[in-house]
């Protein structure tokens, strides 16, 4: 039998109807048609379908829908527009960042994630930060470079 899930998802309210055991992967995806967030491993090991619930960063291929009912959730799709980017979004592209590109949705959101905790995290900090995520393209030097441009933008006057 099918249940109603409520949350706040990038900053409206939604109402969802799923089946009791959904992902939340297969919630923000299937149902509600937001493709930003990857299906990698979908065994929680490479981070492609990082998003952040309450501030925290889940991944979303093992974590049960019902557990957001109420909470604040934060996808890709939040974080910027086409037209206007999130300086994370932006330092990702001008560091060349992203390759593939794969991985970058959930790489963006555990930056972001980082960075409303820590408004300078250093290159260990960000390397932490990043752990959770696996990227077979870019050696992980530019985007700990991009991390800390953004970071840089973030904090400018
Ligand atoms: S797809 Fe979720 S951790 Fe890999
Ligand atoms: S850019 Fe291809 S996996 Fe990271």
């Amino acid at each position: 039998m099918k249940k109603h899930l409520t949350f706040t998802l990038n900053g409206n309210a939604v109402t969802v109807e799923m089946l009791p055991h959904a992902l939340l992967l297969d919630v923000l995806r299937e149902t509600l048609d937001l493709t930003g967030t990857k299906r990698g491993c979908g065994e929680g090991e490479c981070g492609a379908c990082t998003v952040i619930v309450n501030g925290a960063t889940v991944n979303s291929c093992i974590y049960p829908a019902w557990k957001v009912e109420n909470c604040d959730v934060l996808t890709v799709e939040g974080l910027g527009t086409r037209e206007e980017h999130h300086p994370l979004q932006q330092s990702f592209l001008e560091k060349g960042a992203v390759q593939c590109g794969f991985c970058t949705p959930g790489m963006l959101m555990s930056s972001y994630a980082l960075l409303q905790k820590n408004k300078e995290p250093d290159e260990k900090e960000i390397k932490k930060a990043l752990a959770g995520n696996l990227c077979r393209c870019t050696g992980y030097k530019k985007i700990i470079g991009a991390v800390k441009d953004a970071a840089r933008m973030l904090n400018m006057p």
